[in-house]
């Protein structure tokens, strides 16, 4: 990670999502009654974007939201973050939409509808990543302007990450751009599992289990493990989020991994004990307090 660059540069998706209690996801064919429990701020990529600025970082959201009432939203959630808006407006389509289904336990099943996501133009995914010393980015974007991204922050020099969610092939051609792949068991698998993403070139694959920690997998190392923080889950939406979001804030402040992955836990089980993808009790000061727990 070069010297000259500072901060971290988000590029990725802004979502309304519109989440539903329910018992459990519908079969094929069912109708179920289910409480609407509101519409709230989300998406991948705004969702780490608000994660890593409420972190402590200079952080700045790179993607495109419609002309419409939820785009407001999106872009008063990214300010009120502390995140610099480098959000794009357009008439092409209306802002993503997420269907969330929270089901008992605090697990999710989500459906996205791309909207204005699809919209991202890969010459401003690269544009909008000069100058950050770490890039992280995720797959509900088009792939060709999360490649042009992580390409333009190879060649600066930034340290790249990338969650691979949802998880999809054409993932594995991004990997020779990515330093850092951050899964969780379902993408891991999906991919082809910690080997094949190794042999595809992601030198480093952090491996996230929910309640069972996470995995640091370094090609030719020995599996590191970082425990859980032990928490009663009111809504799981967006804790995976909330990781990514802190891992990339505190590497950009210069931590060591096997640190950054314990504050980037922390965020998680911070953001799991809320509902919604994002809360305002995500801060520098929670952090330090959660992992001084350890
Ligand atoms: O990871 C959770 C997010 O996935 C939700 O906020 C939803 O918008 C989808 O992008």
């Amino acid at each position: 990670m070069s010297e000259r660059l500072s901060g971290v540069a988000v590029v990725g998706s802004a979502n309304l999502d519109l989440v539903v209690e329910v018992a459990r996801p519908p079969r094929v064919g069912e109708t179920l009654l289910g409480r609407a429990a509101g519409r709230f701020p989300g998406g991948k990529g705004l969702n780490q974007a608000v994660a890593s600025a409420r972190s402590g970082a200079p952080t700045r959201f790179c993607g495109v939201v419609g002309a419409d009432e939820a785009g407001d939203l999106l872009q008063r959630t990214l300010t009120d973050a502390g995140v610099d808006g480098l959000v794009r407006r357009t008439d092409a389509a209306p802002t993503g939409v997420a269907h969330v289904f929270a089901l008992e336990g605090g697990d999710n099943s989500i459906v996205v509808a791309a909207g204005a996501n699809a919209e991202l133009a890969a010459e401003d995914a690269a544009a909008d990543v000069a100058g950050a010393a770490v890039v992280l980015a995720q797959l509900e974007v088009p792939a060709a302007s999360v490649a042009a991204a992580l390409r333009a922050a190879r060649v600066a020099g930034a340290l790249t990450l990338l969650n691979a969610a949802p998880a999809a092939a054409r993932a594995l051609d991004l990997l020779g751009d990515v330093d850092v792949l951050i899964v969780n068991e379902t993408e891991c698998e999906e991919l082809g599992g910690v080997d094949a993403l190794h042999a595809a070139g992601a030198a480093i694959v952090v491996l996230t289990r929910g309640a069972d920690g996470v995995e640091l997998h370094r090609r030719g190392a020995e599996v590191a493990h970082v425990p859980a923080f032990s928490i009663v889950p009111v809504d799981t939406t967006g804790a995976g989020d909330a990781f990514c979001g802190a891992l990339a804030a505190t590497l950009a402040a210069g931590a060591p991994i096997e640190d950054a992955l314990v504050t980037a836990s922390a965020a998680g089980a911070i953001v799991a004990q809320h509902q919604g993808a994002n809360t305002p009790a995500l801060t520098p000061e929670a952090l330090r307090t959660m992992v001084a727990t350890r």
